[in-house]
C-alpha cells in the first residue's frame, strides 16, 4: 500500500488550479454508453475512478481515445452488450451502479454488479431500483449482480424519491432520456454535479428541464449523437484546499471555480473568521486570526456538503471553544475521528453528531485513510501537525484528487510519497 509522510507546521501559499468534477465524471462516463456517435468530454479529472470507468467501457467495446490529459473522446456507436462482467472493478466505487441506468437506457436491459465505494454504513440502491421500476423494468438482485430489464421498452413515469439521492437521480435521468414519452423526477438532488450530467446529456441531444431546481422533466428521444462537453470545476476539490489554506493559516488563492458552487462552504468558513475573497473565477482564502467554533450539519446541495465534513471537522479541531458538527447525509461518517484522536484532536462521537473541543495543535502520528475525503483531512491535520505524519492506504485518496501531492507541495506543502516496492520510493521533495 503506498502512503504519504508529511513534516508538519507548514503554511500552504500560492496558487492552486481545481480540476474537474470527480462526481461529474464518473457519471457522464457512463452516460456515453446512451449516445451512438462520438462523445469529446474535456476537463475530465485523472483520478483511479475515470481510469476504471474507461477501462469497463472499453471492455464493452467502446473506443475511447485520449485527446491530451484531461480530454478523452468515447465512442459507444459499437457497443452491444448489457452485461458488465469486470465485477472486481464494479465493486471498487459506488459510481459503478451508473452502468445500471445507462445500459438500461440504451438497451432496455442492463446486469452490473453490485457498487462498492467508501464505507459510511449502509448504503442502499433502493431509490435507484424505485426508479428503474416507475419506467417499466423488473429489477432484482442474485448473487451480487443488479439485473434490471424492460418487458418491452422503457416507458416514461412520474418518478418521487422518498428521500433525497444524488446517485438515484442521476441515475433515473440516465434511464429515462431515450424512454418513450415523459419521466417527471420530484424531490431530486440538485448538487453542481446533477445539473452537469443534465447538460451533458442535452449536448448530446436529449431533452432534460429543470436539472438542480425541485421537478426534472424529461421527454425521451429516440437516440443520442455525439458532441463535446466541458465538465465543471470540482466543488469539493476546491472547498478541500479552501479549508487546508484556512487550518493552516496560509494565504491560498484557489483557482478555476464556480463561485456560486462555493457558496455553502464560504458562507461557513467566513462564520469561523475565515477571509473568502470572491473574484470571477477564483477564491482567496486566509485568516488573520484564531479560527472560531461554530455548528455545522451537513445537508444535500444548496446546503453545506457532507463531502466537506471530515474536512471541515478537522479545521474546526483547531478553533477557539467547541463546535458541534451533525451528518445529516450518513449514518457513520465520523470513522476518521478515531484517526484524529491519535493526532490529539479532542472530539467525541455520538452516532451522526460530533463535538470537538478546540486543540492548539496537531502531533504528527502514523494514520490510516479510511476513505477518500477522511483521507485528505488527515493530511490537512498533517499539514498543520508539530512533527511527521505518516497516512496509509492513500490509494483512497488518490481515486478522487487528481495530482493531490503536486498540488499542496505547489502551496509549500513537505509530503513525501512512499510506494511499497523499493523501486517505487520516491526521493524526499522538499516543498518548492
Ligand atoms: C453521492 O453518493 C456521491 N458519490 C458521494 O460522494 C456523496 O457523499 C453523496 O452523493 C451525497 O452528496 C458519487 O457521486 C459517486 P446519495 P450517493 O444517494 O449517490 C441514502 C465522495 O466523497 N440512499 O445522495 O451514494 C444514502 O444511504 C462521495 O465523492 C438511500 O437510502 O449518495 C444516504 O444516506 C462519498 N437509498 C443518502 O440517501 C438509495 O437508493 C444520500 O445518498 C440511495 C441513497
Amino acid at each position: 500500500m503506498d502512503k504519504y509522510i508529511i513534516r508538519g507546521n507548514n503554511k500552504l501559499y500560492g496558487d492552486v488550479v481545481v480540476s474537474g468534477a470527480k462526481n461529474s465524471a464518473v457519471a457522464i462516463i457512463p452516460a456515453a454508453l446512451l449516445v451512438e456517435g462520438k462523445c469529446v468530454i474535456e476537463n475530465v479529472p485523472d483520478i483511479n475512478d475515470t481510469k476504471l470507468l474507461l477501462g469497463i467501457l472499453k471492455n464493452l467495446g467502446a473506443e475511447i481515445l485520449f485527446l491530451d490529459t484531461t480530454t478523452v473522446s468515447v465512442d459507444c456507436t459499437h457497443v452491444n452488450v448489457f452485461c458488465v462482467s469486470d465485477y472486481e472493478s464494479v465493486r471498487k466505487m459506488r459510481a459503478s451502479y451508473y452502468l445500471v441506468g445507462a445500459l438500461l437506457g440504451r438497451f432496455g436491459k442492463a446486469k452490473v454488479g453490485m457498487p462498492g465505494g467508501c464505507d459510511f454504513g449502509v448504503r442502499p440502491i433502493d431509490q435507484h431500483i424505485k426508479g428503474f421500476e416507475r419506467l417499466g423494468a423488473k429489477v432484482d438482485i442474485e448473487h451480487g449482480i443488479i439485473n434490471a430489464a424492460a418487458e418491452d421498452h422503457l416507458v416514461g413515469s412520474n418518478v418521487y424519491f422518498d428521500g433525497i439521492s444524488v446517485g438515484a437521480t442521476i441515475n433515473v435521468m440516465l434511464a429515462a432520456v431515450r424512454a418513450e414519452g415523459q419521466t417527471i423526477i420530484e424531490n431530486p438532488a440538485k448538487e453542481p454535479h446533477v445539473v452537469d450530467v443534465a447538460n451533458f446529456l442535452n449536448a448530446m441531444g436529449a431533452d432534460i428541464r429543470g436539472a438542480g431546481t425541485d421537478i426534472i422533466k424529461i421527454r425521451g428521444v429516440k437516440t443520442l449523437y455525439g458532441g463535446n462537453y466541458a465538465i465543471i470545476p470540482d466543488q469539493i476539490e476546491a472547498g478541500t484546499y479552501m479549508v487546508a489554506a484556512a487550518a493552516t493559516g496560509g494565504k491560498v488563492t484557489v483557482k478555476n471555480v464556480i463561485p456560486k458552487h462555493m457558496d455553502c462552504i464560504s458562507v461557513k468558513l467566513r462564520e469561523a473568521g475565515i477571509t473568502v475573497d470572491e473574484h470571477d473565477d477564483c477564491l482567496t482564502v486566509y485568516r488573520d486570526c484564531c479560527i472560531s467554533r461554530l455548528n455545522l450539519k451537513t445537508l444535500p446541495y444548496p446546503g453545506f456538503p457532507t463531502d466537506m465534513q471530515p474536512q471541515f471537522t478537522t479545521m474546526l479541531c483547531l478553533a477557539q471553544g467547541t463546535s458541534v458538527v451533525t451528518e445529516g447525509v450518513f449514518d457513520h461518517r465520523f470513522k476518521y475521528v478515531d484517526e484524529l484522536r491519535r493526532m490529539g484532536a479532542l472530539a467525541d462521537v455520538d452516532g451522526r453528531i460530533c463535538v470537538v473541543n478546540g486543540i492548539k495543535k496537531f502531533t504528527g502520528a502514523a494514520v490510516k485513510a479510511c476513505d477518500l475525503r477522511a483521507g485528505v483531512a488527515l493530511m490537512i491535520a498533517g499539514l498543520c501537525a508539530d512533527g511527521v505524519t505518516e497516512i496509509t492506504d492513500v490509494e483512497f485518496i488518490e481515486r478522487g484528487y487528481e495530482n493531490i501531492v503536486y498540488k499542496f507541495k505547489g502551496l509549500g506543502a513537505n509530503i513525501t510519497k512512499i510506494s511499497e516496492e523499493p523501486d517505487k520510493q520516491i526521493s524526499e521533495i522538499k516543498a518548492v
